[in-house]
């Protein structure tokens, strides 16, 4: 049995495999509409969400499953101080597979060593977001047709962006990459994953505070939100949550087969004018995420 708790726990062997079972059922939608029938999936979400438990949820019902869940840690038992581990065994007694978010850094890793079932990482604290990842993967390699020779420019909040942390990771993997890191001082990417991740894999990588002066060499401009949950006051917060605001104006000098990717929820980050450059490749980004996940149901539960 096998849970996804971090990307680099599929080899780019299987991501390819993932994105070319996600782009046949794009193509093809119907002849995937039973593949899951009679399977259960159980939505544990600890923390608030839109994209993540949606389309986790339409996945499994696109694949003829069905689902089960609480979207608030208020409406479980955690309320009454249950741990993961209790909640998730019993959990596991009723469904097939599990997706998990939770605003702790490792409760997914934990709940996975309890589960008598393949839990996936939905999200933990400001860690790791793999299924994001591979939305995000799957998005890239429409737009460019490849996975090598790219230039990644990740803008706003570096520290706290678990999606940040997980793409990184992943692209480190992939011959030719340049991460470009732009942020301000107090958002900076945490030294482990500099460490762990970029130095470690030779990946040649620059910070600045910069946008524009940067914006000429991006292959891909990753925009975040400032993760307004993750501060502890709020004034920090608020000096900081317009750092970096994308308009028409700054993409100028941008490449014109830039792909502007973005996790959502957008918050002021990118102005809502960009919406219609071709280039803005967020919204094609959410609709991969239904595919990509049923990709990625099917592969932990043993399914052709
Ligand atoms: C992201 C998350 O939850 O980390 N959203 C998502 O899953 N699509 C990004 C965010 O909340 O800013």
């Amino acid at each position: 049995m096998r849970s996804l708790i971090d990307i680099l726990e599929l080899s780019t062997e299987e991501i390819n495999d993932l994105v070319d079972v996600a782009t046949k059922i794009i193509a093809d939608p119907a002849a995937y509409a039973h593949k899951c029938d009679g399977k259960i999936l159980a939505t544990l979400f600890f923390e608030p969400s839109t994209r993540t438990r949606l389309s986790f949820e339409s996945a499994m019902l696109s694949l003829g499953g069905q689902v089960l869940g609480f979207s608030e840690a208020s409406s479980s038992s955690a309320a009454k101080g249950e741990s993961v581990a209790d909640t998730v065994r019993t959990v596991s007694c009723y469904s097939d597979i599990i997706a998990m978010r939770h605003p702790k850094e490792g409760a997914p890793l934990v709940a996975s060593q309890h589960s008598l079932v393949p839990v996936i990482n939905a999200g933990d604290g400001g860690h790791n977001h793999p299924t994001q990842t591979l939305t995000d993967l799957l998005t890239i390699h429409h737009e460019k047709g490849h996975f090598e020779d790219l230039t990644v420019g990740f803008c706003g909040d570096l520290k706290f962006g678990r999606t940040v942390h997980s793409l990184i990771s992943a692209m480190s993997r992939y011959k030719g990459t340049k991460i470009v890191l732009v942020s301000p001082d107090e958002l900076k990417l945490p030294s482990y994953v500099k460490k762990e991740v970029l130095k470690k894999n030779d990946i040649p990588y620059e910070q600045t505070t910069d946008l524009e002066e940067v914006m000429p060499k991006l292959d891909i401009l990753y925009m975040t939100r400032v993760q307004r949950e993750r501060f502890f006051n709020e004034e920090d917060y608020l000096r900081l949550k317009d750092s970096y605001i994308l308009t028409p104006d700054k993409l100028r000098n941008a490449k014109e087969d830039l792909s502007i990717l973005h996790p959502l929820p957008r918050v002021n980050e990118i102005s809502v004018a960009v919406d219609k450059d071709p280039r803005a490749a967020y919204f094609r980004q959410v609709r991969n995420g239904r595919y990509i996940r049923m990709a990625l149901i099917m592969k932990l539960l043993g399914i052709e």
